[in-house]
């Protein structure tokens, strides 16, 4: 079974959907994750960001790989904690907008999907990568809120920066992500993650099949 997390930065996916994974037993695959290894890549190559096509031929050659406690490599470099700087947050949707390079981190993306029980989160899981997946969820938060959480994340940072950035984020992957139709949308401004993840937990359960 696919489990489909979309939403906008801050709206609590990681959390929700980290969690939601443990405690069904569940795969876990964390999309943003890949396309921000992609950029720290493409910044240590010194690529031009706004070239497609190179861009696109890194993807193909430097798969992103997770490990079993959910680090981030990418060629042969483990970027966990580096593709989490703000310098990453501002390229990354810069990267993530051309073709090339999104058609192969869906590719990449459905492989793993096929492997069994998963919870992915992203943009566009729900609507491209894996519009057959059983539960489709939708999170989103007042942007006061998101900037908050957000801020929580990065303390190096100021509120204004962040909100700045946030903003601009917002609008770019909007143009090109929406929710799906037909995805569940929870809004986590005033809820606690517990109450989220069981929210979505009673969803899927409902869903799979009892074993014989
Ligand atoms: O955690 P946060 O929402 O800040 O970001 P993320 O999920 O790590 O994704 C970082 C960026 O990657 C997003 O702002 C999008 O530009 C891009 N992205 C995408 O285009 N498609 C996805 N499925 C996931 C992320």
């Amino acid at each position: 079974m696919i489990v489909a997390i979309d939403g906008p930065a801050g709206a609590g996916k990681s959390t929700v959907a980290r969690l939601l994974a443990e405690r069904l037993g569940f795969g876990y695959l964390d999309t943003g994750a890949m396309y921000r290894a992609l950029t720290w890549l493409a910044l240590r190559e010194g690529l031009p960001l706004g070239d497609a096509e190179p861009l696109g031929e890194l993807a193909r050659r430097s798969p992103v790989t997770f490990d079993d406690v959910g680090r981030v490599s990418i060629a042969g470099v483990d970027v966990t904690a580096a593709i989490r700087h703000s310098r990453i947050d501002r390229m990354v949707p810069v990267v993530a907008r051309h073709h090339p390079v999104r058609e192969v981190m869906r590719e990449r993306q459905r492989e793993l999907a096929g492997r069994g029980n998963i919870v992915i989160e992203g943009r566009d899981i729900g609507t491209v990568v894996a519009p057959n997946a059983e539960v489709k969820i939708y999170l989103k938060a007042d942007q006061e809120i998101r900037t908050q959480r957000r801020q929580a994340e990065r303390p190096d940072i100021g509120e204004d920066a962040l909100a700045t950035d946030l903003r601009s984020r917002d609008k770019s992957d909007k143009e090109r992500m929406q929710p799906a139709p037909d995805a569940q949308q929870i809004d986590t401004s005033h809820l606690q993650v517990e109450d989220v993840v069981e929210q979505i937990e009673r969803l899927v359960r409902a869903r799979l099949v009892p074993s014989p």
